[in-house]
């Protein structure tokens, strides 16, 4: 087991307000254990505020838990300050959503990549620009895109930049949060065969999450179903969409095409496997 989590449990809110008003807080993750295997897509799926991001957060060490153990190749990495926890889970990365937010405008490509590289201790300039080159290359960018602006990118392209980015830090588990919104059918196809390219490629094991089940469907070893921040139903992804068994898993199911609208039946002619 890569990284397990163990009756985790995050409250967020509650304290004194700004206005001095109080907050109840919200127990958005609510006893939640879960275990990622070396290699697999699990892929956690389940309506908005069911708390798909804040788990992926605390994983991560961005969000401290209330109680509950995470361990990351069987240690213990939980239970420490936030700066420590981060430190300690290095291995695990976070791909955003919103790709371009994470790129400064001013800088070139190569720079904010390069960047990255210093940060972890790569002394060596010219080491770090063939990286990058190389990095580059992997996403299926021209390494000379070095030496291009963010806003020079189309929206596909930038995730390719931000996954590079990540990918230079030697991850091994990517937590990816809606890796392909915004991006048109046939361009979130060619990300998310990129997404399964590289994870031979680089050895990396995804926790996925996802608001389209036939994305899920067609990409996921396992399929957690997250309602009011537990874990209601969790196995093979076959079986799942095959034969739910907990109640609300049907109805997301059932619900599925009107959810996501017209992107659900496009998506079944589009697929992963095309382009
Ligand atoms: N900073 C915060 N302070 C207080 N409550 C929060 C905060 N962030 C999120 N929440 C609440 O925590 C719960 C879980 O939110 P979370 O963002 O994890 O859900 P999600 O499953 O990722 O939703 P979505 O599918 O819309 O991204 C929700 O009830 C949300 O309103
Ligand atoms: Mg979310």
């Amino acid at each position: 087991m890569i990284l397990s989590a163990r009756n985790l449990s995050v409250s967020l809110g509650g304290q004194r307000g700004f206005l001095r008003k109080t907050v109840a807080p919200v127990q958005a993750v609510d006893d939640v254990s879960l275990d990622l295997k070396e290699g697999e897509i699990l892929s956690l799926v389940g309506e908005s505020g069911s708390g798909k991001t804040t788990l992926g957060r605390t994983l991560l060490g961005l969000q401290r838990e209330k109680a509950g153990e995470i361990r990351l190749d069987g240690k213990v990495v939980s239970g420490l300050a936030p700066e420590a926890a981060r430190v300690a889970r290095r291995a695990i990365q976070y791909v955003h959503q919103d790709a371009g937010a994470a790129l400064d405008p001013w800088w070139s490509i190569g720079r904010t990549l390069a960047e990255g590289l210093l940060i972890h201790g790569v002394r060596n300039a010219v080491e770090r620009k063939e990286r990058v080159a190389a990095m580059l290359k992997a996403v299926g960018l021209d390494p000379d895109s070095a030496r291009r602006y963010p806003h020079e990118f189309s929206g596909g392209q930038l995730r390719r930049v931000v996954l590079a980015r990540i990918l230079l830090l030697r991850p091994r588990i990517l937590i990816l949060d809606e890796p392909t919104s915004g991006l048109d059918m046939s361009v979130q196809a060619t990300v998310l065969n990129l997404l399964l390219e590289l994870r031979e490629q680089f050895s990396l094991t995804y926790l996925f999450i996802s608001h389209d089940l036939s994305v899920v469907e067609r990409l996921s070893d396992r399929v957690a179903i997250m309602l009011r921040g537990k874990i209601v139903e969790m196995r093979p992804a076959k079986e799942l969409f095959a034969q739910p068994t907990h109640e609300y898993t049907r109805v997301l199911l059932d619900a599925a095409p009107r959810l996501t609208g017209r992107r659900v039946v496009a998506s079944v002619g589009t697929g992963v496997a095309a382009n």
